[in-house]
């Protein structure tokens, strides 16, 4: 990647896992600039990725063909507002990593016709794992979708969605699915420990099945459904097991679970996008 400078707005966890992504992806340091409130966050930024920094987003975004805003998503309305003047006058591209901020607003905010990538990434962009889901609007040329993915590729798996509103659906499974995930993690070490099994041996062995089962899944070519049922011999402990799970209406549980964060995601979009007036589009 050659192109430009790329402007981190917020420079906390997913700024610094992205930023550790592309320059482990062959970016150079210098093309990459980062502000944030805190000095010594910015300090510990630019030691760690020899990065520019400053606490001055308008310079930042007068610098940059794209700016990356990673702050909360409670701060997004007056971040965007404060750089939409040099934003309007470089015009770069925008992308977002703030759960929940819909693309209007942040157009909004900015004031003109912006060419904007909202995306979607969930915590295991901190380790390189993340599964990010992206949307274009239609201001984004050829050259800025594959700007866009390559960045959030530096964390993990990319893909794209064509209507903005799937994002709430992608919030459900995959932004708040990791804790799905650590919450079985939890469960089957409870139960390991009730069969007999010591704390730390419970936890190791029902993280790395978690691991080992995903990365299965990700390297074969057959759907879980088919890997599941290859591993469940008939009359067996695997059987037993897993018709506990289907009477206890397990399937039904993850589809409530999945309808509930969609509809709370539904919500706060609606929140986000108020204005520090209270004004929503
Ligand atoms: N972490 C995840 O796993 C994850 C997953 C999916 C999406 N996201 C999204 O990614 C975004 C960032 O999350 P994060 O976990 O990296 O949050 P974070 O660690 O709190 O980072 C945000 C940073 O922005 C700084 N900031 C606040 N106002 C600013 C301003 N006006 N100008 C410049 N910097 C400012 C904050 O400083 P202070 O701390 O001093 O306020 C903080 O250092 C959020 O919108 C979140 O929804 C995160």
């Amino acid at each position: 990647m050659t192109d430009g400078i790329i402007s981190f707005i917020g420079g906390g966890n997913m700024a610094a896992s992205l930023i550790g992504g592309l320059i482990a992806d062959g970016r150079d340091p210098a093309s990459i600039y980062v502000t944030d409130i805190d000095s010594a966050k910015l300090d510990v930024l630019a030691d760690t990725f020899r990065i520019q920094s400053s606490h001055d987003n308008e310079e930042a975004v007068s610098h940059a063909s794209c700016v990356v805003f990673a702050v909360k998503p409670q701060s997004m309305a007056s971040v965007v507002q404060g750089i939409a003047l040099p934003g309007q006058a470089h015009r770069p591209l925008f992308i977002s990593i703030a759960a929940g901020v819909r693309e209007p607003d942040i157009r909004r905010w900015l004031g003109f016709d912006a060419a904007i990538v909202r995306t979607m990434p969930n915590t295991p962009a901190l380790v390189g794992s993340g599964a990010t889901a992206l949307y274009a609007n239609a201001f984004v040329s050829t050259e800025q979708h594959s700007l866009a993915e390559s960045v959030l590729r530096a964390v993990g798996l990319t893909l794209w969605v064509e209507n903005e509103d799937l994002l709430d659906a992608v919030t459900a499974l995959s932004g708040s699915g990791p804790a799905y995930f650590f919450l079985l993690m939890e469960s089957m070490e409870r139960a390991g420990i009730a069969l007999g099994l010591s704390k730390d041996h419970a936890r190791m062995l029902a993280i790395q099945t978690g691991f080992g089962a995903a990365k299965m899944a990700l390297e074969s070519n057959d759907p879980p459904a088919t890997l599941r049922t290859r591993v469940t011999s008939p009359g067996g402990t695997t059987e037993c097991a897993l018709d506990t799970l289907t009477a206890g209406g397990m399937e039904h549980l993850v589809h409530e679970a999945l309808q509930a964060a969609y509809r709370r995601s539904v919500e706060l979009g609606v929140e986000f996008g108020r204005d520090s007036n209270g004004v929503s589009e």
